[in-house]
């Protein structure tokens, strides 16, 4: 079974899928982790982003796995595990770019499907059910307001002892919203057979429960 989750940045999905995926039993597939570890390769091998080859240098030889423990996927750069460091300041601000370019979503998303297609899974990301995985078993498109996603992305990064305002964080989140929705190749986008669902004002428990009730009753989106 593949659960597809979509939806922009701070929008609640990727608690509410590890969630799910923990009280199911299942992989919990952090799509976004997968872009984020190759801007760190990236950012560390000081790749210029308009050189088409020298982006094709560094994901030749980047060796990108995940390693799964209780649903959740830790991350490494050969034997590096990057998982926390992949979510600091300069990370976020570059990944919106590295993972506009084509070749880079070439070779993620086919890593994707690879390692989606060895168990049920819940795979979270901006084009998963759309491109990733467009015969998805169940498809979600999380939303939320800016209000709430900027307080939610504050309490993250206050927990990484990084000080930003809500306005700085709201700014950035618009930012990287634009570049998401609006590049070429596979823009965020809402499956037309998707269940919309908004988290503004909604517990993290509430989340986890209307999908685990919509998956229990086999239900799937309307076009
Ligand atoms: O979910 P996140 O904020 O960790 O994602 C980091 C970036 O990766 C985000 O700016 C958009 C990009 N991304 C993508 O283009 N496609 C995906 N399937 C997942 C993430």
């Amino acid at each position: 079974m593949i659960i597809a989750i979509d939806g922009p940045a701070a929008s609640g999905k990727s608690t509410t899928a590890l969630g799910v995926a923990q009280v199911l039993g299942i992989r919990y597939l952090d799509t976004g982790a997968m872009y984020r570890a190759v801007t760190l390769a990236v950012i560390r091998e000081k790749v210029d982003l308009s050189n088409v080859k020298s982006v094709d240098a560094c994901l030749s030889h980047i060796e990108l796995s995940l390693k799964f423990e209780n649903s959740k996927a830790h991350v490494f750069l050969g034997d590096e595990d990057v998982t926390e460091v992949i979510r600091g300041i300069e990370v976020t601000r570059t990944v919106s770019a590295v993972s506009a370019l084509p070749s880079v979503r070439r070779k993620m998303v086919s890593l994707q499907r690879k390692i989606a297609w060895q168990g049920d899974t819940i795979v979270e990301g901006r084009d998963i059910g759309t491109v990733v995985f467009p015969n998805a078993d169940f498809k979600f498109f999380i939303v939320a307001d800016y209000e709430t996603r900027g307080e939610r992305r504050l309490n993250d990064i206050k927990k990484m002892g990084i000080d930003l305002s809500t306005e700085e964080i709201i700014k950035d989140l618009k930012r990287r919203d634009k570049i998401d929705s609006s590049r070429m190749h596979s823009p965020l986008t809402k499956a037309e057979d998707a269940i919309e669902i908004d988290t503004s004002g909604m517990t993290l428990e509430e989340q986890i429960g209307l999908i685990i009730e919509t998956v229990k009753k086999g239900e799937k989106g309307g076009k």
